[in-house]
């Protein structure tokens, strides 16, 4: 983990030996770049750059697929035909494609292999793995409508070769395919926004028998064939060294089915920036990948890994993937949707056609280009054309699903190290944070509490009594996560490894014997989720009789799921492993991680169901993502560095989770190895209090670093953060509710706020909170005692404490010392908060609400309130209220923001009638209010006058006027007239 430095002969060098003692005494973090593949060793990667670059070299190149006109078909919505690939003069390989045009407006274009599909493939190496190319990433992923859209329709009279589809909203979109080369443009408005195989790199690598240029025993009897084959392969000058076995950090995959990756480029025309494909320790706007000032060299790489102390700044592969990519630009936002489960990469290119300086209002003309590969699978690619980023984020979410709406405590503070080391020690941290009046929800346990790591079990020595420590923390309304991960100890006595096995219910090795690696526990064995039987017995383990010691208020934490196998390639499974149903590990390996944190979810949904009179919404963290995962966990992002970069990296990290459609993200507060200072502790508290999941978390080395450890003035200015998060609730979860909905960010970039504003494009270090118009820019450099924080347009901004006022579009400047959060207020929003500083968040539930009015010029403002019980799925069945406040003339109102409800509104309503306003706070008012001493509030019909407060603004701070207590009813109508 150190790397170790020798001390210098002379002794005189006195600083060189400072230095290095220094380095001997902290810790050097560095990632194990040898563990981890380069492009150049992958070999469907290598291929897949060789053949863009040979075909960009050659001016004469053209691609060998052709969509056979004969073939095309159309009905209901759907083209069918097959390409035909051509391999030689005489040999045609048959690729059957279907391009949907869905109902909901999304159009999805997929390829197959025809001999794959029929199963007329030969495996070598006796092999039991499937023979079709992986078609069910859509199982795991998609969960909206496929239906085709029976509006959509092919245009008479295309030019000859072409085929015109139109469809969409109003058919406003269109689709233009050309047969030879085939190529597909997607056009909105007649305007091209996305093109396929511009650049001719579409490349199926079909299957084809191995020559025998190494004559292994049992591949003799292919005999003819291949020796044909392999004159071919000798003519063609294709680097064919990674087609039949490929071997990396000591260990070899076999691959049976030979070379069989999917590449595709997409091109963005009119597009310079293009967002997502998270995760990636890097900008939130992809850079370029082959080169250059500034660029990568690597393409981003999506194989879900567990990276050792990451590197910052990085395409280097992360925890999780979701191949899904916006492309940005100020009057449009169009996105793609590579779904395939198997590694994959994404290369970034960049191309611009200078204006004519000689014709008038000619400009400049960036294209995006980029270049998608994958191992393995079919080819399946769907195509949004927005045009606003919510459009794109939401034609996602239809798809993939949305965040599932999380219990409130999910949103507040979570305290977590590895690892709290007793039953005693767990109610100790308790009572410290009561103690310093530190506000706290949850506290997590890390796996040193089980007995040797056995899942499911507690350490007899220090667990003795979990139900006392679980019965604690409900006392005080609070819960308790512990570790699950998907490695189960293979070891004596220990039942659960005894059913896994009995049950055969594990991953197999590529002998289809049960699969054996290394991880927290030594030897191990790996659930198969992808088997629908091995998600029911995982649901069995979580009955409160199985896993003894647990209740209603414990939740899951699932890590490891990449899967991390330590003394596996790439730190993962071999890739010719098996699961259910013989799918090869390679073909799933992106998609496992979430099959297991679903399971996860299943079970504690299935635990509820059964204990609960009113099930509970299931709490899961994951490590590891897919489309998909945000349906059913939450996510951080891994083990970071308590260091100033760290900080700095979670806020492009964190916004990136967020347009990629999985919002329920944090990183590790404090930093995940190494000590904080006291300082940077602090400050990351003030950045996490704007992280959709708000977790500290430590490594097993560092010190203790609770927030009441640091002492003041940190603790205090810590708490405060904490506080601010708190009262900010009733913000955060009706923002959780737009997610829900909607699929939006929670947390969003300038770009997804003002899309128009070409200047805030690349801007990834402030963020706004939903809709709420609240801009947040964390500070991130050591002894920093200002930020600059960047506003999109004129409208005017006040500072959340002071009211200070801010206008102009461009760079301000925020005093921020180090108890202060840099936090503004747009004009034009209504913000809901609750003031009354509690322990916890259910302690909150029945306080009254405080509303914050922040008016501009136009003296308009809106805002919304959404809640319902915070635990159930009662909101299901419209037991929740959702409110819209509007300021317009003088007038704040109250109203339902949608007047049909649901049966369990009525009932609910009722038990929530008593909340009300405390407290109304309009700030930038006119100054006329100066002389108004009292505002009618009118509800019920009845008319009454309330007492209002005005305090005049000075050097440069906004005038703000406060009503107090105007008594009015949270689920009823009413207004307050101000003059
Ligand atoms: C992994 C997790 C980390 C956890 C540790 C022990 O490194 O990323 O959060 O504390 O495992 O379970």
């Amino acid at each position: 983990m150190q790397s170790r430095q020798q001390l210098p002969s002379s002794w005189t060098t006195l600083p060189v030996i400072l230095a290095t003692l220094a380095l001997l005494v902290s810790p050097v973090f560095m990632v194990k770049h040898e563990n981890f593949k380069t492009c150049d060793q992958s070999g469907f990667c290598k291929r897949n750059r060789q053949f863009a670059d040979s075909a960009s070299a050659d001016k004469s190149w053209s691609s060998p697929y052709a969509l056979d006109a004969s073939t095309i078909k159309f009905s209901k919505g759907q083209l069918e035909g097959t390409i035909l690939k051509s391999v030689a003069a005489d040999e045609q390989i048959r690729l059957p494609v279907v391009v949907s045009f869905l109902e909901t407006g999304s159009a999805r274009v997929t390829i197959d292999e025809e001999k794959r599909q029929k199963g007329e493939i030969e495996l070598r190496h006796n092999s039991k793995a499937r023979k079709e190319r992986y078609n069910e990433s859509e199982k795991h992923a998609i969960v909206g409508s496929l239906k085709g859209s029976k509006d959509a329709k092919v245009a008479d009279g295309a030019e000859k070769g072409t085929t015109v589809i139109y469809y969409g909203p109003d058919e406003k979109f269109q689709a233009v395919i050309t047969h030879k080369p085939f190529g597909l443009t997607f056009k909105r408005d007649g305007k091209a926004q996305v093109q396929f195989n511009e650049r001719g790199l579409l490349n199926v690598e079909h299957w084809r028998p191995k020559p025998p240029d190494v004559p292994a025993e049992e591949e003799k009897k292919e005999g003819e064939e291949a020796k044909v084959e392999e004159k071919k392969v000798e003519e063609s000058g294709e680097d064919t060294s990674t087609w039949w076995e490929e071997s990396f950090g000591g260990n070899t995959d076999t691959k049976p089915r030979g070379p069989e990756s999917v590449a595709l480029d997409i091109s963005f025309p009119g597009f310079s920036v293009v967002y997502g494909i998270p995760e990636h320790a890097s900008s939130m706007a992809l850079k370029q990948t082959r080169g250059g000032d500034g660029n990568y060299n690597e393409p981003y790489r999506l194989f879900n890994a567990d990276v050792f102390e990451y590197e910052l700044d990085s395409p280097m592969t992360l925890y999780g993937s979701i191949p899904f990519m916006q492309a940005h630009s100020k009057d449009s936002t169009v996105g793609v949707f590579w779904l395939n489960g198997a590694e994959t990469w994404v290369d970034i290119v960049k191309s611009t056609s200078k204006a004519n300086p000689l014709s008038l209002g000619s400009k400049d003309f960036t294209t995006t280009q980029t270049h998608w590969f994958s191992e393995s699978g079919l080819m399946d690619v769907f195509v949004f054309l927005g045009p606003t980023p919510s459009d794109v984020i939401k034609s996602y979410g239809e798809l993939t699903g949305t965040t599932a709406m999380p219990q409130e405590f999910a949103i507040a503070y979570h305290q977590c190290r590895w690892n709290y080391v007793t039953d005693q020690d767990v109610k100790d941290v308790d009572k410290r944070f009561d103690k310093f009046n530190i506000p706290y929800d949850v506290i997590w346990l890390d796996i040193e509490y089980t007995d040797g790591k056995k899942y499911f079990t507690w350490d007899p020595l220090t667990f003795k009594n979990p139900d006392s420590m679980i019965k604690h923390l409900d006392k005080r309304s609070r819960k308790l996560v512990t570790i699950i991960d998907p490695h189960i100890k293979n070891t004596d006595s220990y039942p659960v490894v005894d059913a896994l096995k009995k049950k055969d219910l594990a991953v197999h090795d590529k002998d289809n014997n049960i699969y054996e690696g290394w991880c927290w526990p030594g030897s191990s064995h790996w659930i198969d989720c992808l088997n629908p039987a091995a998600i029911e017995w995982w649901k069995s383990l979580f009955k409160y009789k199985a896993f003894v010691g647990t209740g209603s208020n414990v939740f899951i934490w699932n890590d490891m799921n990449e899967p991390s196998v330590f003394n596996g390639p790439e730190t993962s499974m071999p890739r010719d492993n098996l699961h259910f149903q013989n799918w090869e590990h390679r073909d799933v390996h992106n998609i496992y991680g979430m099959t297991y944190h679903n399971a996860t979810y299943q079970a504690l949904l299935a635990r509820s169901k059964a204990e609960e009179k009113s099930p509970r919404r299931p709490f899961v963290l994951t490590r590891a993502f897919f489309p998909g995962s945000q349906r059913t966990a939450a996510m951080w992002t891994g083990d970071n560095l308590a260091e100033w970069s760290h900080l700095a990296a979670s806020l492009p990290m964190v916004l990136n989770q967020g347009i990629a459609g999985m919002p329920f993200a944090g990183a590790d507060v404090g930093g995940f190895f190494g000590n904080p200072s006291k300082e940077l502790l602090t400050r990351w508290y003030q950045a996490g209090a704007f992280y959709p999941f708000f977790r500290g978390h430590a490594h097993i080395d560092t010190r203790r670093r609770e927030p009441y450890v640091a002492g003041e003035p940190y603790t205090g200015i810590m708490t405060q953060a904490l506080r601010l998060r708190y009262s900010l609730l009733p913000a955060w979860y009706t923002a959780f509710r737009e997610a829900h909905v909607y699929g939006t960010p929670i947390v969003r970039p300038n770009w997804f706020v003002h899309p128009e504003d070409e200047g805030g494009f690349a801007l990834d270090d402030q963020l706004y909170l939903a809709d709420t118009g609240l801009l947040f820019k964390p500070v991130v450099a050591e002894a920093a005692n200002s930020v600059d924080i960047y506003l999109a347009d004129d409208t005017p901004y006040f500072d959340y404490f002071t009211y200070k006022t801010y206008k102009g579009k461009g760079s301000h400047t925020i005093e921020a010392p180090l108890e202060k959060i840099p936090l503004l207020m747009r004009a034009g929003h209504i913000v809901p908060r609750r003031d009354r500083a509690r322990r916890s968040s259910a302690l909150m539930r029945n306080d009254p609400y405080t509303l914050v009015i922040v008016l501009g010029s136009d003296g308009k403002a809106a805002g919304e309130l959404y809640f319902d019980d915070g635990e159930s799925f009662d909101y299901e069945a419209g037991a929740y209220i959702h409110r819209t406040f509007s300021y317009a003339d003088g007038k704040l109102s109250s109203a339902d923001k949608y007047p049909e409800k649901g049966k369990g509104f009525d009932k609910y309503a009722k038990s929530v009638s008593k909340l009300r306003v405390e407290r109304v706070v309009v700030v930038n008012p006119p100054a006329e209010w100066e002389k108004v001493a009292k505002v009618s509030v009118t509800q019920d019909g009845k008319e009454k006058y309330v007492k209002m407060s005005f305090v005049k603004g000075e050097s440069g701070h906004a005038s703000y006027a406060v009503v107090r207590d105007p008594k009015v009813q949270i689920v009823k109508d009413w207004g307050i007239v101000f003059a």
